[in-house]
């Protein structure tokens, strides 16, 4: 069953922790996304809009790519994350970044950016192909298009008698996932995405987290994955706190690592990027 009023919710949540957690996931994912951006053409003195914005770390990036000639736009619908990302912004010192609220499946800013970029934000959309023909009007001719987008297909991996924690803790999380509306598939959905929405085929690209030494930093970051998925494992009765035992993850993955010696594998990122139609717009 789905969540029906998924259109205004987002699965992990609004707390100070859930941000906390998007700034350290930026931090591991931060040269893929680097990576992604630079690949799909993003480069200095470009317009680039971030739809889906959160704590403002693409929006960093991008910052950085296009330089002080360029400019980003970013929006998100969380007005409290944005004035984290505004503090963000000015903490570094760039004057070229501002930052909308507003909800990206209908907002119009009325204008034609160079780039329209996202990441992990049409996994929350309940339909990303409609959203991004809106999107792309805000685009000029020939200008870019690149979303990063995660797809727990990986947790199958998990499936292993020796490793029945991450087994569970991936089952959980997909099941959260989709209670609540969102994708969890969307990294291998970007190509039809992209196609269907009008654009030419995507060129695509993965990136992933792996690891299992003892000081891997990526132990605290899927813990605090699940400490912000908590309170919808309980709403939907899929598991307590109790069950989950968030503090205890990171330890515990260890100990299941250590026994098994098979690493932890954070599922992976997908990209896709393409050139608006010049003809078409
Ligand atoms: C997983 S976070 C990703 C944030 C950021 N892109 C990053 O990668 O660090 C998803 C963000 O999308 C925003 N979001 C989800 N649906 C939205 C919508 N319809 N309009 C605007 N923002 C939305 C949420 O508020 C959240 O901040």
């Amino acid at each position: 069953m789905t969540d029906q009023n998924s259109q205004r919710k987002y699965t992990m949540g609004r707390s100070d922790e859930e941000t906390e957690r998007l700034i350290e996931q930026s931090r591991l994912f931060e040269p893929i996304t680097r990576r992604f951006l630079t690949s799909a053409g993003i480069s200095e003195g470009m317009r680039v809009l971030d739809i889906g914005s959160g704590a403002g770390d693409v929006s960093l990036i991008a910052a950085e790519l296009v330089g002080p000639e360029g400019q980003v736009v970013g929006v998100d619908m969380n007005p409290d994350i944005l004035e984290i990302a505004r503090t963000r912004v000015q903490e570094v010192g760039y004057e070229n970044v501002a930052f909308l609220a507003g909800d990206v499946q209908t907002m119009d800013l009325g204008d034609r950016f160079d780039a329209l970029v996202g990441r992990l934000v049409l996994m929350y959309l309940p339909d990303p192909v409609t959203a991004l023909k809106q999107l792309l009007n805000q685009v000029r001719p020939g200008g870019i298009v690149m979303f990063q987008e995660i797809d727990f297909t990986i947790t199958e991996t998990y499936k292993h008698p020796d490793t029945p924690l991450m087994g569970q803790l991936g089952d959980w999380i997909v099941e959260v996932f989709e209670r609540s509306g969102a994708n969890a598939t969307m990294g291998l959905e970007l190509y039809r995405v992209f196609t269907e929405a009008g654009l030419p085929e995507p060129t695509l690209d993965a990136g992933l987290l792996v690891g299992a030494a003892s000081d891997w930093p990526g132990y605290s970051y899927v813990a605090n994955s699940f400490r912000s998925v908590v309170p919808l494992l309980e709403h939907y009765g899929i598991a307590t706190a109790e069950e989950v035992d968030v503090d205890t993850i990171p330890q515990r993955v260890r100990e299941e690592i250590e026994a098994s010696k098979r690493p932890v594998v954070v599922p992976p990122h997908f990209a896709a990027w393409a050139r608006t139609n010049v003809e078409n717009q």
